[in-house]
């Protein structure tokens, strides 16, 4: 039986998923979570099969089951594509995935049905958010734009690539001129939210807003919410370097974080 006072486990590649942690923070914070970030094994994007990225996701699912987590959030669109039904159908306990939410924050907030979805390139070649419009709201039209490069620009410094405006307007105008809604399709893209903005009129949206809803539903569908009236602890684990994804978690979070390196 599940409690109340377990921790949430929030996983990614690498630094995109804390987009994700922080807005569940904002919501929830009075939960205690565990952030696993596999930079050991980054990127997820592109270069791996879906069979990898299943396997390496079991294994952080089994790292949460053995951390006394009661509910795990996908942050990573990649890692959601490739294995959400493989982790749901081993794993008991709850998982919110974010492509789901990806779909369901567009349908909300499309007008004319017609949305594009900027993503890694595994993501947008196995049409993870094509399959689950498909099923979720049938009627929209996705485009989907692979963005080779950007999850690792932004994972090493995207201020420190000259050439980021250039690749951004390359990618940018590859959105069909009817399209109203834009979603970022990998959890990396919030954290150069601004530099997106700046190039495009059209409604830009985050899945992780949706996450949290849903995260905050299943739990209290299931009375697992924690009552504590004091703030939650999040602990830190990494795969790989911690020299750079600490302070760029840090930075982003504004606050200090504690943090682990484990074995990848
Ligand atoms: N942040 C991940 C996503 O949402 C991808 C980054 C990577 O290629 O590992 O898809």
């Amino acid at each position: 039986m599940a409690e109340k006072t377990q921790r949430i486990g929030i996983f990614d590649s690498g630094l995109g998923g804390t987009t994700v942690l922080k807005e569940m923070i904002k919501s929830l914070p009075n939960e205690d979570y565990i952030y696993y970030g596999d930079n050991g094994n980054f990127p997820y994007g592109s270069g791996k099969t879906k069979n990898e990225l299943q396997k390496l996701t079991e294994r952080i699912l089994d790292f949460f089951v053995k951390n006394n987590c009661k509910l795990v959030i996908v942050a990573c669109n990649t890692a959601s594509t490739a294995a959400i039904d493989y982790l749901r159908e081993k794993f008991s306990l709850p998982i919110i995935g974010i492509v789901e939410a990806g779909v369901k924050i567009a349908s909300k907030n499309t007008k004319n049905k017609n949305i594009a979805v900027i993503s890694t390139k595994f993501t947008a070649e196995s049409h993870g958010y094509k399959n689950k419009a498909k099923m979720l709201d049938s009627e929209l039209n996705v485009k989907e734009i692979a963005c080779i490069e950007f999850a690792q620009m932004i994972e090493s410094g995207w201020d420190t690539f000259d050439n980021r405006k250039e690749l951004l307007n390359k990618y940018l105008s590859e959105i069909p001129k009817n399209t109203d809604t834009l979603v970022l399709g990998c959890t990396h893209y919030p954290l150069i939210r601004k530099d997106i903005e700046k190039n495009i009129k059209i409604k830009v949206v985050d899945p992780a807003v949706e996450i949290v809803e849903r995260a905050t539903q299943t739990l209290s569908s299931l009375n697992l919410l924690n009552d504590k009236k004091e703030k939650g602890k999040i602990i830190f684990f990494v795969t790989g370097e911690t020299y750079h994804f600490k302070p760029t978690a840090e930075k982003f979070l504004e606050k200090e974080i504690e943090i682990y390196r484990i074995p990848k």
